[in-house]
């Protein structure tokens, strides 16, 4: 694993995109996946800004989104469609035919995790996926117990992950209790995986993830297998981290060619 600690959010998420963009500037035709929540909004800013001032150019690009609500249709103001096209999709020049989200109103919710494997498999995998992580160490909305090889499909979210969800939706009782997710075997695929997480709320869930046992009660542990996993964190992320010192070192002395 590759431990990025930045001051803050802004910096860490500066250096995400230049890592986004460079991906599609080196391969026009680039796969992307991309997670919702908070983390990733200044991300997608910084994504956005260069779109519009630096010319980036989406418009070969498709994109995977890694979760959905069961039971929200693409409009309802919290779906992770709506967030996605009010943050980052509707703001670039993203094809919409190459735009992959789970449905969360499938009727057939088996076989659209099936379909899902499948396009992206047609699309060549997935280039760099964007990730957040839960403060019970989910990836995705794998929740701790999932299975370390799984595929998309439907997951019952933790009582934890609906209440860290409760101030969007207006109320614990809200918050659906059923998802569908790109799985962690689905996300180990993923040629570069970038994580992204910020704030004291976070740090022990990194701190289980990079310097604890794999397991599946810590899901995003499952990145110590991957070969380019790297982690963007802010101070207050890292700030569980018992060898942070050594992580900045490795950073801070990386010759040329390796710098990210
Ligand atoms: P957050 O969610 O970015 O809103 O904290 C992260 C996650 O649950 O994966």
């Amino acid at each position: 694993m590759e431990i990025l600690i930045r001051p803050d959010a802004d910096q860490a998420s500066r250096l995400a995109a230049r890592i986004v963009a460079r991906t599609v500037r080196q391969n026009p035709r680039a796969v992307l996946g991309f997670a919702t929540g908070q983390t990733p909004l200044p991300l997608y800013r910084e994504l956005v800004r260069m779109h519009r001032e630096d010319g980036l150019d989406f418009s070969a690009v498709t994109s995977f989104n890694l979760d959905e609500y069961v039971g929200l249709a693409p409009s309802h103001p919290q779906s992770y469609h709506a967030a996605m096209w009010a943050n980052l999709f509707g703001r670039i020049n993203i094809a919409p035919e190459r735009v992959f989200i789970p449905d969360g109103l499938a009727v057939d919710i088996p076989a659209a995790c099936r379909a899902y494997e499948e396009s992206i498999r047609k699309a060549g995998g997935i280039d760099v996926q964007i990730l957040g992580i839960g403060t019970d160490g989910h990836i995705g909305f794998n929740e701790p117990t999932s299975s370390l090889a799984s595929r998309t499909r439907i997951k019952t979210l933790t009582a934890q992950t609906r209440r860290d969800n409760a101030e969007f939706f207006g109320g614990e009782y809200k918050v659906p209790h059923h998802v569908i997710t790109m799985g962690l075997g689905t996300i180990l695929e993923a040629r570069t995986c970038l994580l992204l997480a910020f704030g004291k709320t976070k740090a022990a869930a990194v701190a289980k993830t990079v310097e604890g046992p794999v397991t599946a009660m810590v899901p995003a542990s499952v990145l110590q297998l991957h070969q380019r996993a790297i982690l963007l964190l802010d101070e207050d992320a890292a700030s569980e981290l018992e060898r942070a010192d050594y992580y900045r070192f490795v950073d801070a002395n990386k010759p040329d060619w390796q710098k990210p």
